[in-house]
């Protein structure tokens, strides 16, 4: 029923005044971006997300530092940990998903395809357990 998640390697345009990365659809990313956020100043051991989207796709950065994203299919889970401006992870919908373990000054760029709508998120574990095995 679902996408599966995956790490999408950007360009890096290597220069010797400064690098540079860029995305967009459809070259690099798989959704039109409808909403962009960022997660910083995350204080040491907090953690971010614990939630899942009924819809929503994201794909996430560590534009500076790193963290790990946390995701959970119903089934087995699987840590992604992002350190490069250069490459991040594409989120599908129906993942459960936490965000952890951000070093000082960590930046996370989120892109989404959808507007923000809290009716999108599933908040409780076990009614996200139940949604995915209806599938
Ligand atoms: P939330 O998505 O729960 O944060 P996280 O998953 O990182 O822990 O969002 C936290 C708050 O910010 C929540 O009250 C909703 C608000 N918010 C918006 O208003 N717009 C947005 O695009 C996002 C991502 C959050």
């Amino acid at each position: 029923m679902n996408d599966t998640p995956f790490i999408i390697q950007l360009p890096k345009i290597i220069d010797k005044r400064g690098n540079l990365s860029f995305f967009e659809y459809p070259k690099q990313l798989p959704f039109k971006i409808a909403r962009t956020y960022w997660i910083y100043d995350v204080p040491g051991g907090e953690i971010r997300g614990s939630h899942a989207f009924k819809e929503q796709q994201e794909f996430i950065i560590a534009l500076s530092g790193s963290f790990d994203v946390v995701l959970h299919d119903g089934e087995k889970e699987e840590k992604f940990s992002l350190n490069r401006s250069y490459y991040g992870l594409y989120v599908p919908k129906m993942y459960w998903r936490r965000l952890e373990n951000f070093s000082t000054n960590s930046l996370a760029l989120i892109v989404s395809d959808k507007h923000y709508n809290a009716d999108d998120y599933i908040r409780d574990y076990e009614e996200f357990k139940r949604l995915r095995d209806e599938k």
